[in-house]
Parts: structure tokens; C-alpha cells; sequence
């Protein structure tokens, strides 16, 4: 097999000879620093230049590497040292903690070193699958961003002292960054297979009929229909995976480069011991109103009930998220349900629920916003499916705005649901919608308190 090292300069995105160097290594299982590939005389390689089946069989040798799916309860002793051998263990939890600190980090950079190219592989062999999708610029964007981090991950050396460890935590910083704009790159791929599907030319004999699902869409296979793409099972399955596991890659990352800053009480990275939900929804009911404020002049009330008491160990960003997504949500629908001149909207009702012996800690947001008729239900967690103005998915595509702040618009994506359910869904708990229409929608949304679900990775 050739590696096709090249002579000379090269302007295009590369890989570093190291990378090349080793990818015969990698596919013959050995690593190896030889300074015969770090000679200054040879130019890196582009990805065009290097041979394909090379890079096929190494991502397929990672792919087979099962995945190690790991509990928030794991996540968290591992960050606090309970998980280090003894010695280090009992320095943690004594006096010296540096030491020990540093113990902690090189055992989470080496987790991360040898499970990341596993999870980036399993997704560009997912990647080269997906029927349709995979053939969309902007997906085949998505496909290099992975690869070029596999081999980034793939040219970092083994985590053997501090030194290495703090030089792996600039390249998995820079993937953090590199990787941000993701979801709205593959977005954008979505959006490009919708716009191919509209033209009509697809039908739906061109496709296995599988690609239809009937909870999704009371969808009858008719081969000589346009393929829509929210009726397309396998597509919106496929996005499913990708962004159920770069949930995980960024829960990884970020916890890493969290646990490398100054510690703060009550904080194990980015997971905090006492997440108030009540907090939280407060927070969120806030953003929201500041959101549907500057697009109507009014927002509805949120009033919140049950046990304001309670907290649980838990990452209050995926709390923040999701509730922020169903707030936003109620909010609009009882704006536009109720009108402009209604003077005393309904408010959106939180409750958060409760008890000594429940497996779940479930939070239900619902609202007077004349809910969601029966022939949209089974869209809603489609992507890109919303009934807000097509303008606005447009702008938000065409911008590839990555915004979950308050600049972002109350509606335009279509992705608010299924992302949610996913955040929802990653450590076990889920996100159900029951909509009376006519009336209202309430979203329920189960959290699994104790902390030991693992990662709902894909495969
Ligand atoms: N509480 C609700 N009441 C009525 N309709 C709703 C409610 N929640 C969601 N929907 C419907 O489901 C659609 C999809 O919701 P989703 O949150 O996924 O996307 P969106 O709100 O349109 O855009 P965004 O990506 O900005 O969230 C909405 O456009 C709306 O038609
Ligand atoms: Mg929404």
C-alpha cells in the first residue's frame, strides 16, 4: 500500500506528516514516531492526496472498536479522583491535591485519546452510508471536519506525563472550536437534500421502501411519488445518531477542558451537585421572555410549581437548553394562538415533579397555546420541520448561525424538538409531547435522577 508522501508545498487543508506517517501503523496496529516521516523535506499531505482506500481501511479499523458508553455518575467520580489507584486516590481526597490533579486529567486526556477516534470513526462510516444525504456538499463538508480530527486525535502521542497531557489538551481545544459549527453544518446538509427532494425528481421507487416510516408519517409507500423528507425514516434516523453522539463527543471535551480550570465548589467540570430545576426553569423563563418580548412587545407569565425544593446532581446546560427549546415553544403558541389583542395571555405552567421513590425527576411545561393539530403531530420531531415564516430557516441556514443565546430567533429551525429529545434522551430520560389541539400542549420532560443510565450512544 502507497502513503503518497509528496515533495514540495501545499496550500490545501492537510494532515500532518506524523499522521501520514503513521497510518500504516495505525492500520498494522503499532504507533510509531519515525523521524523518517517527520523529514522537513516532504509537504504534508491534503486529503485528495491521500489515497482513499487508505483512509477507508483506517477509519474501518476504529469503527470495529466498540464504543464505551459511560454514566453521568462516572463522569463525575472520575473528575472527582475517586476512580485513580489508591495512592492518588488518597492524596485527592487528603491534602496535596496537585499531584493527584494532574493524575486525574492524564487519565481523562488517555480515555479521550483512545475512545474519540472509536465514536469519530463509527460516524464517518455512518456518514458514507446514509442513502441521499451523504452526496450533499455540506454533509461531505461534515465528513472531512471528522476525518481530519481522527487524525488529529490519531497524531497526538500516548499520554504519558504532564507535558503531553497539557499538549493534548491544545489540539482537543482546537477540535472543540473547529467542531461548534457542526449542527448547523449538517443543518444545512438536511436542508440541501429537502431543497433536491422538492424539485420532484426523486421518487420514492429510487428508494428502499424501509426509507418510509409509518409511526412517523401514516405514510403509505407509493413508488411513483416525490420522496418527501420528513416522511424519510432512515435520513432522520441517521441524524438521530449523529447528533445523539456528538452530544457525547462535546459532554467529553468540555468536561476535560472544564475539569483543566480552576476548581469551583460544587462543580465537577461541567456537572454542578445541586442543579435546582426551579433555578434553572427561572433562567430559562427569562431568556424566552426576552425572545418572544422583542418579536411580539408582550410574552405570556410562567409560573412555576411543585418541588421548587428539589436538586439533583446534573449538567444544567442540557437543562437549560431543553427548557429554554419548550418555553420558547409554549410562547409562541400562545401569542399567535391568542392574538395580538388579547390583554391577559395564559401562562406557560412549569411543574416539576418528584418523589422519594421515583425513578425520574419529570418536569411538565404546558401551555393555553391552542396545541398542535393532529395532521402536524407526527411531524414535530421531524428536522427542519416548523411553522414559522420558511424566511427565517432560510436566514438561519444561509448565516449557519449556531446562536442558543437570546439573539437566536423564537421559532425558524424546526430543530428545537428533536435536539431536546435527544439531550433528553442521552443520559436516559426523555421528552414526550401530548397536545389537545384546540386547546393546548403539554411537553413532559423525564430526567433520570440517579445518575447511572449511560450514554444512549448509537451505534
Ligand atoms: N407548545 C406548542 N404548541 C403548538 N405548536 C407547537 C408547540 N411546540 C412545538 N410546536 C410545533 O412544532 C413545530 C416544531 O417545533 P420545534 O421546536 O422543533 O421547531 P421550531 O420551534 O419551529 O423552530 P426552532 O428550531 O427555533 O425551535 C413548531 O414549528 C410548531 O409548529
Ligand atoms: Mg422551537
Amino acid at each position: 500500500m502507497q502513503t503518497g508522501i509528496l515533495l514540495c508545498s501545499s496550500k490545501h487543508r492537510s494532515i500532518s506528516l506524523r499522521s501520514i506517517g503513521n497510518l500504516h501503523n495505525h492500520l498494522q496496529g503499532r504507533r510509531s514516531s519515525s523521524p523518517r516521516h517527520q523529514s522537513t523535506c516532504l509537504r504534508p499531505l491534503s486529503y485528495g492526496e491521500v489515497p482513499t482506500d487508505d483512509i477507508k481501511a483506517l477509519v474501518q479499523k476504529y469503527a470495529h472498536q466498540p464504543q464505551t458508553p459511560i454514566s453521568l455518575r462516572t463522569l463525575m467520580r472520575t473528575g472527582r479522583g475517586e476512580l485513580l489507584n489508591k495512592t492518588y486516590k488518597d492524596n485527592y481526597l487528603s491534602c496535596n491535591k496537585t499531584s493527584a490533579t494532574e493524575k486525574v486529567l492524564m487519565q481523562v486526556a488517555g480515555f479521550l485519546r483512545r475512545e474519540l477516534p472509536i465514536r469519530l470513526a463509527h460516524r464517518i462510516q455512518d456518514l458514507d452510508k446514509v442513502p441521499l444525504m451523504r452526496d450533499m456538499p455540506s454533509v461531505k463538508e461534515v465528513k472531512q471536519t471528522y476525518i481530519s480530527s481522527l487524525f488529529d486525535l490519531l497524531d497526538t502521542p500516548v499520554i504519558d506525563t504532564p507535558e503531553k497531557e497539557l499538549e493534548f489538551s491544545h489540539v482537543l481545544r482546537g477540535l472543540y472550536s473547529k467542531h461548534s459549527g457542526v449542527l448547523m453544518q449538517m443543518a444545512k446538509g438536511a436542508f440541501e437534500l429537502r431543497a433536491e427532494l422538492q424539485k420532484g425528481t426523486i421518487k420514492q421507487r429510487f428508494l428502499n421502501p424501509n426509507y418510509y416510516g409509518r409511526r412517523m408519517s401514516h405514510h403509505q409507500y407509493d413508488p411513483n411519488a416525490s420522496a418527501e423528507f420528513d416522511q424519510m425514516r432512515e435520513t432522520h434516523e441517521f441524524l438521530n445518531r449523529f447528533y445523539m453522539s456528538r452530544i457525547g463527543i462535546r459532554i467529553f471535551a468540555g468536561q476535560y477542558l472544564a475539569l483543566r480550570e480552576p476548581p469551583v465548589d460544587g462543580w465537577v467540570g461541567l456537572i454542578y451537585d445541586k442543579v435546582s430545576p426551579e433555578t434553572i426553569v427561572r433562567q430559562a423563563a427569562e431568556d424566552a421572555t426576552v425572545i418572544c418580548n422583542r418579536k411580539y412587545g408582550d410574552a405570556p407569565d410562567v409560573e412555576v410549581s411543585g418541588r421548587l425544593d428539589l436538586t439533583f446532581p446534573y449538567l444544567p446546560d442540557h437543562l437549560h437548553y431543553i427548557l429554554l427549546e419548550l418555553i420558547k415553544n409554549s410562547m409562541r403558541a400562545t401569542m399567535d394562538w391568542h392574538g395580538p389583542d388579547c390583554l391577559d395571555y395564559p401562562p406557560v405552567k412549569v411543574i416539576i415533579a418528584d418523589g422519594k421513590e421515583n425513578e425520574d425527576v419529570v418536569i411538565k411545561v404546558s401551555d393555553e397555546g391552542g396545541g398542535i393539530p393532529r395532521s402536524n403531530i407526527h411531524k414535530i420531531w421531524s428536522y427542519l420541520f416548523t411553522t414559522a415564516d420558511p424566511t427565517t430557516q432560510e436566514r438561519m441556514i444561509a448565516y449557519s448561525s449556531n446562536d442558543h443565546s437570546t439573539e437566536s430567533p423564537l421559532a425558524g429551525l424546526g430543530y428545537g424538538l428533536p435536539i431536546s429529545r435527544s439531550y433528553a434522551r442521552y443520559f436516559g430520560g426523555d421528552l414526550d409531547i401530548m397536545s389537545m389541539e384546540g386547546y393546548g400542549t403539554d411537553a413532559f420532560f423525564h430526567l433520570s435522577r440517579l445518575g447511572d443510565s449511560r450514554e444512549a450512544i448509537p451505534l
